[in-house]
């Protein structure tokens, strides 16, 4: 053994037990962190919100799905951020129909948010858990959130159904 070494040794274990103690706090914390996630899946007893935090499938390359990410951010949720060049095999994975498009896809919880939903639709889908697969503003339209928001841009909110049937409307903004 070296002098240097030898040395050293004393504080290197002192570090390697605060280490422990740290690594043992940090599991401590995630497990308390956790906990509220896995009671969101016990349905039926009593209401907790899903955790406002969410990933998120777009382009490098687009605007509005920043915007919309960035808005999300403004009012709380933490957003994971993914980037793919070309989203079309992500939608396939979560079932989203063509026709529901929207230029970026999120996974909340077990739910599918697509396109340029706003804060009020997600309100309601935490609020109310429906069962289905998700909610979707298809397209882009103007006014949404991400694009030049407006309060007072109307347009509709589907409910996409877990047996991939036909959406229903979710909720309508503007009105
Ligand atoms: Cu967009
Ligand atoms: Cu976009």
């Amino acid at each position: 053994m070296s002098p240097i070494s030898s040395s050293v040794a004393l504080p290197a274990r002192q570090s390697q037990t605060m280490l422990l103690t740290v690594s043992a706090a940090l599991f401590a914390l995630g497990t308390l962190f956790s906990q509220p996630a896995e009671a969101d899946h016990v349905k039926g007893l009593s209401h907790t919100h899903l955790a406002k935090q969410m990933t998120v499938h777009k382009s490098p390359w687009c605007g509005c799905c920043t915007g919309w990410t960035k808005a999300l951010e403004k009012s709380g949720y933490k957003m994971s951020v993914s980037h793919h060049d070309d989203l079309d095999p992500i939608k396939k994975q979560f079932g989203v129909p063509e026709a529901m498009a929207g230029c970026h896809t999120a996974l909340w919880g077990d739910y599918v948010v697509e396109g340029h939903v706003p804060l009020e639709a997600l309100a309601k889908l935490d609020k109310e858990r429906p069962d289905i697969k998700g909610i979707a503003v298809p397209g882009m339209p103007s006014g949404s959130l991400g694009m030049g928001y407006d309060p007072k841009a109307q347009y509709t909110v589907y409910a996409l159904p877990r047996d991939g049937g036909a959406p229903v409307p979710f909720y309508v903004a503007g009105q």
